[in-house]
């Protein structure tokens, strides 16, 4: 397929295009403006125009074009956006799955010199090049589950050297995977254990040594810290993204997990998203509500560690906004299936189809900051996650069971299982 003509795909049964829904605030599902007999012309990795099939078919007159022909019923969403994943590390934690089923806490593994430490010594061991053809094959096995754009955080390497290490395999994979890969630096995800370093040395030496670096070689824009009882602390957290926001870097961060403290920072730091949220009570709720700091909730997370999920319903009604994310990681979040986890938290939320579907769309893509995606519409690039079913509905009421048919990463196909999708 040749990358300077136009491709006209279609015709889609039902077109989702998450379009002029507004970011913050409840949504129901006759917002979606679902369009059918839908098509979608591309131009050389965007959208040129979406709109009725045959109206885009008759004004396309004699320009050539290719054309991806979509025979039965197809629903087409925008290519989904996983804004919150740390996909780059070596290893398992499967032993700490078992201690944790078996009485043991999170944070009780992680002071015992297990949890993150773990993954940072196994990742600490790989090669650059293990963990670049690590962060590919992950990224590779959600392209084929219709996420098209997937944020990756470093955070287990934990000393300027390996931290390195990890974005790099990032910017390398990103290189390679069809999937656009974002980098964070999560450098402070917890303290490291083999040096006798107190909070304040390690967040300066990464003030120091490591976020100029990261800057110089442009191996990321965003800055993450993990504030939480055993990592770190609201006051000192503050401190540390001001000034990693005064070098320029966007900042998110890991929030209200176990504890409460961390969306207030996120608010007084004006962070783009705060993520995780679990804990947050009415009070973090109100306050989120009233800033444009994106919340983020993670129900891989829950899942992974059996604990309550982000109060996402109490979050919308507030007027807050709502991304959903997988969290891949070897310790809380094994599993990293996106459309499973979305529509768990669905269910359990009561969130409707079009908060759920806008949560890894239009809304994730507000989490990272992009404006190039997430939505269906002129001038966006041409992501599409596409699904051999007549409805909408059915996307979700599979719980992640349903695997799209057919992919477009910046108009190009993909994954394209046409023959074998049927539901
Ligand atoms: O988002 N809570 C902190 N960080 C990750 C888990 C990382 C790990 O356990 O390896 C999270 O849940
Ligand atoms: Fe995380």
């Amino acid at each position: 397929m040749s990358d300077t003509k136009h491709i006209l795909l279609g015709p889609f049964t039902q077109l989702a295009p998450m379009s002029k829904l507004p970011l913050k605030g409840p949504l129901s599902d006759d917002q979606l403006g679902l369009i059918e007999s839908a098509g979608v012309l591309i131009s050389k990795g965007y959208i040129e125009a979406v709109g009725d099939y045959k109206d885009i078919k008759k004004s396309m007159g004699s320009t050539p074009h290719e054309e991806i022909l979509l025979t039965g019923n197809f629903v087409g969403l925008p290519g989904f956006i996983d804004c919150h994943t740390h996909i780059c590390f070596a290893g398992s934690r499967a032993k700490d799955y078992a201690a944790r089923n078996s009485g043991k806490t999170y944070l009780e593994i992680a002071g015992a010199g297990g949890g993150i430490w773990d993954t940072v010594r196994q990742t600490r061991q790989a090669s650059e090049q293990e963990l670049t053809r690590l962060t590919t094959s992950r990224a590779t096995e959600h392209l084929s589950r219709g996420t098209t754009t997937i944020e990756v955080k470093s955070g287990y390497g934990l000393d300027p050297e390996n931290e390195l290490k990890m974005l790099s395999a990032i910017a390398k994979a990103n290189e390679t995977s069809p999937v656009d890969l974002i980098a964070t630096c999560l450098a402070a995800h917890t303290i490291p254990k083999d040096r006798s370093l107190t909070s304040e040395d390690y967040l300066n030496e990464i003030l120091n040594e490591l976020l100029p670096e990261v800057k110089s070689r442009s191996l990321a824009s965003r800055v993450d810290i993990f504030i939480e009882e055993g990592a770190f602390k609201p006051a000192e957290s503050i401190a540390y993204v001001q000034k990693a926001k005064e070098m320029g870097f966007e900042i998110t961060i890991h929030a209200d997990q176990f504890s409460v403290g961390g969306s207030r920072v996120a608010v007084e730091c004006g962070a783009r998203s705060a993520d995780h949220l679990e804990a947050s009570t009415d009070q973090e709720i109100e306050l989120l509500a009233q800033s444009d700091v994106i919340p983020v909730a993670l129900p891989g997370a829950s899942l992974g560690l059996g604990c309550g999920f982000t109060p996402a319903r109490s979050m919308l009604d507030a007027g807050g906004s709502l991304a959903i994310a997988s969290d891949h990681n070897p310790g809380s979040a094994p599993m990293g299936d996106l459309v499973f986890q979305a529509a768990v938290l669905g269910t359990m939320q009561q969130l409707s189809q079009a908060e759920v579907l806008a949560g890894i769309t239009y809304r994730a893509a507000a989490a990272l900051g992009l404006t190039d995606r997430g939505v269906l519409e002129k001038g966006k690039l041409a992501d599409l996650c596409i699904y051999n079913v007549a409805d909408l509905n059915e996307v979700l009421y599979h719980q992640g069971s349903l695997k799209p048919a057919l992919v477009l990463k910046k108009g190009k196909i993909e994954i394209d299982l046409r023959m074998e999708a049927h539901v």
